[in-house]
């Protein structure tokens, strides 16, 4: 369904030869010391540049090439990435090369021959770590190889709410909750920013499913809107101050993301007053006048769209007054209220790529994946592995060569290359993603950390051979592995290629064991009472393998939280399989039946009604009275926590002080969750505050919690804005969405908002 972007692969394969050349080892580029802009500030200077300007200049500026299919340039002029946007000298104004950058500075299909970057874990990962310190680290480190490699403009931020637990690009974005998600997301933008480059949040808003993307109508009741996904917008926004916000493909209550007056206009500019550019997603935009006025600023990759939306037929809209001057010059006032902002503007761009320093950056990617891999269950205290073990068995998911990552322009070619490699046959996917490993081999690091232990490796395909060889073991530890991609879904929750089959023999041959689980987010876990021991590792990034050991071996104490719940049955969560993938096959086979009607094809759109409305991933849990499998903010540690003492402070606001102690022999990390509804409603109980905090045996630390305001209040559409009703209100020191260690009641005054 994704037809633009189906172009890509071809269109790579034709590109210029790579621009990036190897300089000699060099400290890492860091900007000059440029002071950021106000807002305000940021907005005269780029008035007073948009004054000076021509009406052609300034088209020039609202429409963005996609280099790999890009005309009429020198291979100079274009680094092969997602986009390019044309300087204007007599002003100083600069190019801007634009990146995909989720997971680190992407080049999917090696689009850039050479040209590798420090691949972060999944950003699910890293929401796993419960840890704003830990996402900013990420995106600073990103920022700051994406300028020695020359782009300015990044397309991170991905901020979507998991909705469902089979989106394909779950592994993308932040988990199911709109405070962890927005404070996770917007800390990750303000780290990529502070390297004097913009970050956008992405993708205004809904996109909650790959399945036709580019045609799918997402339908929500505007206060549940405003409630969770917004809010996780709302909150990234206030805490990264992104310079651009990234409208999505697909329709919200029945407008395009990128012509939706309500989302544009009304909430992110007006409600919000968000002083950046809108640009929209690579073949997204469906109209010129229509999207300009409904608050699109800026095309991007155009050839990826049917038309030059905002090329020549925008300075034809505007001569026909279709669109006001005043509304050009606004567009571009905020393109460069987001360059002069993050200080993008003011800061040159190195000639040539220069090398970024790996080996430290791989240390950031390290400690994300450490500190995101999450115990799900520890029985018996198989783990840490016994000191006893001998002989260790690793079975299968290519656990002796790499560890798998998820596909979609965030791909990273990372450091060390990519020891495993597999293009798709078919599907939407097909012509930009291959299927790729990150060379940071388990078996190695596994090796490398017990010497003197045994440790084999088989891949699990002959099954007598593994399951003898599991016999003759004193442990196996299987590597469990679900791909997922941006442009498709995964079909269902299951592990594929049998592997549940395989897990489940294996615990019966060797009831010593460990599950691994490299997946792109939740997958059902028939065999889960016959495992001991569960370590969710997601897409652990390139030093994934070294993280796994660090975590099994236990040098490493595990941390992670779940941020997104692991159901039961596929039947548990709102919508068991893909929406609209029926649909699809049937506009599939028209169009192929009758290409002529293509376009009819891609603007056929179906509906996906989001029924569950602000109840999303725990609280739909709740309010439906269903136990997962594993609850939003579960996670083991080696050792245990207690909490005691907690005071809860009402009135005009809410907080809980609680003490926090190690009451284990090891060192760890707790995350304290405060949860809270109101008395007597049927809301389900919401995360209003978290606190990541390091204890050594025996300490304890008195924390604070206190609650966002708008989490513990409702959105109500005729004030308009946020409403905190008077009353009592139940309050939760929890160590997740199910586990409320302890309860408290207190009253809270009434309070109003603005939206
Ligand atoms: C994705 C965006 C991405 C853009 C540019 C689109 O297909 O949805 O997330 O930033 O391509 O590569």
């Amino acid at each position: 369904m994704t037809m633009g972007r189906s172009w890509l692969l071809a269109a790579t394969i034709a590109a210029a030869p790579a621009l990036v050349v190897a300089q000699p080892a060099h400290a890492q580029a860091s900007p000059a010391a440029v002071p950021t802009a106000s807002a305000a500030d940021a907005r005269q200077r780029a008035e007073a540049l948009v004054a000076q300007m021509t009406l052609d200049e300034k088209i020039a500026l609202l429409h963005g090439l996609f280099p790999p299919m890009a005309e009429g340039k020198t291979a100079a002029e274009l680094i092969p990435s997602a986009g390019h946007i044309d300087s204007v000298p007599r002003l100083g104004i600069p190019i801007v090369r634009e990146s995909d950058a989720s997971l680190g500075v992407a080049n999917q299909v090696e689009q850039r021959k050479g040209d590798v970057a420090t691949a972060l874990p999944s950003a699910l990962a890293t929401a796993a770590t419960f840890s704003p310190e830990l996402a900013r680290a990420g995106g600073m480190m990103i920022g700051a190889e994406a300028r020695a490699k020359r782009f300015n403009v990044l397309l991170a931020g991905g901020v979507n709410l998991t909705r469902d637990p089979w989106n394909g690009r779950n592994f993308e974005y932040f988990g199911e909750d709109p405070l962890l998600s927005g404070m996770l997301a917007g800390e990750h933008i303000a780290g990529v920013q502070s390297n004097n480059i913009v970050s956008t949040v992405k993708h205004f808003a809904l996109n909650a499913q790959e399945t036709g993307r580019m045609v799918a109508d997402a339908q929500i009741d505007e206060a549940a809107f405003r409630m969770s996904d917004l809010l996780a917008f709302q909150i990234a926004i206030e805490r990264g101050q992104p310079g651009s916000v990234m409208c999505a493909y697909n329709k919200v209550n029945g407008d395009w993301s990128c012509e939706n007056d309500f989302l544009l206009n009304q909430v992110l500019k007006r409600d919000w007053g968000y002083r950046g550019w809108v640009m929209s997603d690579w073949g997204g935009v469906h109209s010129t006048a229509k999207a300009a006025n409904a608050g699109l600023d800026q095309q991007s990759g155009q050839e990826l769209d049917r038309a030059e939306y905002f090329g020549a037929p925008l300075k034809a809209a505007v001569e026909r007054e279709e669109v006001p001057v005043a509304r050009i010059d606004d567009m571009v006032a905020r393109y460069l209220t987001g360059l002069i902002g993050s200080g993008a503007f003011d800061t040159s761009v190195p000639a040539s790529a220069q090398v970024p320093d790996y080996a430290r950056n791989a240390g950031v990617a390290q400690q994300a994946a450490e500190a995101g891999i999450v115990l799900l269950k520890n029985e018996g205290g198989v783990l840490p592995l016994a000191r006893t073990a001998k002989r260790i068995l690793l079975i299968g998911g290519a656990a002796d060569r790499g560890v798998l990552s998820g596909g979609g322009s965030s791909q990273v070619r990372s450091v060390g290359g990519a020891p495993v490699e597999i293009p798709l046959a078919y599907g939407p996917a097909a012509s930009f993603v291959r299927i790729t490993y990150h060379a940071s081999s388990p078996l190695a690091a596994l090796r490398e950390a017990l010497p003197g232990v045994q440790i084999d490796y088989v891949d699990g395909r002959n099954l007598n051979e593994t399951l003898a060889a599991a016999r003759a073991a004193d442990l196996a530890i299987i590597f469990a592995t679900q791909w997922t991609t941006e442009a498709q879904d995964a079909p269902d929750l299951r592990l594929p290629d049998h592997q549940d089959a395989l897990i489940a023999m294996v615990a019966e041959a060797q009831p010593n064991m460990v599950a691994v689980m490299e997946t792109g987010g939740p997958v059902l876990m028939p065999w889960v009472d016959r495992v001991p021991a569960i370590v969710q590792a997601w897409y652990p990034g390139q030093r994934g393998g070294e993280a796994i050991a660090n975590v099994l071996t236990g040098r490493v104490n595990p941390s992670g939280r779940l941020p997104i719940t692991f159901p039961a049955t596929a039947s548990q969560p709102p919508r068991p399989t893909p929406v609209g993938l029926d649909t699809l096959s049937s506009l599939e086979a028209q169009a192929a039946a009758n290409p002529a009607n293509v376009s009819d094809y891609q603007l056929s759109s179906f509906p996906v009604t989001y029924g569950e409305g602000a109840d999303v991933g725990y609280r739909w849990y709740e309010k439906s009275g269903q136990r997962p499998l594993f609850p939003f903010g579960h996670g083991l540690s080696y050792t245990s926590f207690a909490y005691s003492d907690a005071t809860v402070m009402g009135g005009d606001g809410l907080s809980v002080t609680v003490d926090v102690s190690n009451t284990g022999t090891r060192p760890g990390a707790d995350v304290p969750q405060l949860y809270v509804t109101r008395e007597g409603s049927d809301a389900p109980m919401r995360l209003a505050a978290f606190q990541r905090i390091e204890l050594s045996p025996g300490e304890t630390k008195r924390v604070t919690l206190t609650a966002e305001p708008r989490i513990i209040a409702d959105y109500d559409v005729q004030q308009p804005g946020w409403h905190i009703r008077p009353g009592r209100y139940r309050v939760a020191i929890a160590r997740n969405a199910e586990d409320r260690a302890m309860e408290m009641v207190t009253q809270l005054d009434e309070a109003r908002m603005k939206p």
